[in-house]
């Protein structure tokens, strides 16, 4: 019984090393939805991170970025559809797709009455591997204090604690749920560079944020979540590609009228000065300002600040959910 039981554990590793682990994504989820009672916390979700991806997960307040992530931490059951982590059912063997992650909640919910090392020590336990030389680095990085107890931490202490364990932890994959709640903007360097060798070694990262330019700066592709429903998703040039650009110029002399140039809109005159705004090719508009005499000529892409808030500027669905 024993030989057997070890024999299918070593085929089944050697099948994940031939295959599975090559190929799998880190994060996988297929029409993945979750309902409480009537209010559709996450509509059906299709969305894939690969190894080594960085994915940054934005919504408003209560769009469902957080019910996702108990989804694939298998801590909730989903009404409907499939979560993988590296190809391993999450819902169904959630101590098996454990192995290669590591999470950090938002609220750090830790033991009052142990040190900041004795916790970094017990969640490395836990969490069964631990990088012990970099976790030492994380702390002085992190600037934590690790022979305090956890009751007299203030709260972005106590988060940068959930941080550094999972950090030192070199998972393949990190999901984290707004983890910089709560941090400074020295300590919010400290965890962008931490992402960024993450990201150097392989290691994938989900990063849910309401912080535009954490994720901005961090993220490989973009999911926009909003009311449940994931809106876009992609790299942040593609999805600059599908908004306007904004131009300025400035002329010697009267400005032309723009307004009737293909893809041009939101055209603003004042003076010699013209500000309007461009989706799609510009080449239409920029043969009428180098025939006109233009002066001076910026424009700008779109920040994700700009393209969140054209997302959010409609208003959310409100029509009842396809699926229970
Ligand atoms: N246990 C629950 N029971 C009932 N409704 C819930 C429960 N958990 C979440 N919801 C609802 O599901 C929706 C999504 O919530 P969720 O916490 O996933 O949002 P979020 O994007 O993480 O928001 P935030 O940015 O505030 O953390 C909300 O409408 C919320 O009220
Ligand atoms: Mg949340």
């Amino acid at each position: 019984m024993i030989a057997s039981g070890l024999g299918l554990g070593a085929d089944a590793a050697a099948g994940a090393a031939a295959y599975g682990r090559s190929v799998a994504a880190a994060i996988r989820t297929e029409a993945l939805a979750k309902y409480f009672g009537d209010v559709a916390a996450l509509r059906p979700l299709d969305l894939e991170v690969g190894e080594g991806e960085v994915l940054g997960y934005l919504g408003p307040n209560g769009a469902g970025k957080t019910t996702t992530i108990r989804c694939l931490l298998g801590l909730i059951r989903a009404s409907a559809g499939r979560a993988e982590i590296f190809g391993v059912d999450a819902q169904a063997r959630p101590a098996e797709a454990h192995r290669r992650l590591a999470f950090v909640p938002g609220e750090a919910n830790l033991w009052p009455g142990l040190t900041g090392g004795e916790t970094l020590h017990l969640l490395g336990r836990i969490q069964g591997r631990i990088d012990g030389d970099y976790q030492a680095e994380l702390i002085e990085r992190f600037k934590l204090d690790p022979s305090k107890r956890v009751r007299a931490y203030s709260k972005g202490n106590r988060q940068k604690v959930l941080l550094i364990a999972a950090l030192s932890s070199r998972a393949d994959l990190l999901i984290l749920d707004e983890p910089t709640t709560g941090l400074d903007p020295l300590m919010e360097q400290a965890f962008r560079d931490s992402v960024g060798e993450a990201r150097r070694r392989g290691q994938a990262v989900f990063l849910s944020s309401h912080i535009l330019s954490e994720v901005e700066a961090l993220s490989d592709r973009v999911a926009i979540l909003r009311a449940g429903e994931l809106i876009e998703v992609g790299t942040l040039a593609q999805m600059r590609h599908l908004s306007a650009l904004s131009v300025d110029a400035t002329f010697d002399t009267t400005p032309p009228d723009l307004s009737r140039i293909p893809g041009v809109t939101a055209v603003e005159v004042e003076d010699k000065h013209v500000r309007c705004r461009v989706i799609g090719s510009v080449e239409p508009l920029l043969g009428v300002l180098a025939a006109s005499g233009v002066h001076q000529l910026l424009s700008r892409e779109p920040s994700l600040e700009e393209l969140f808030l054209a997302h959010y500027g409609r208003e959310p669905e409100t029509r009842p959910p396809a699926v229970r």
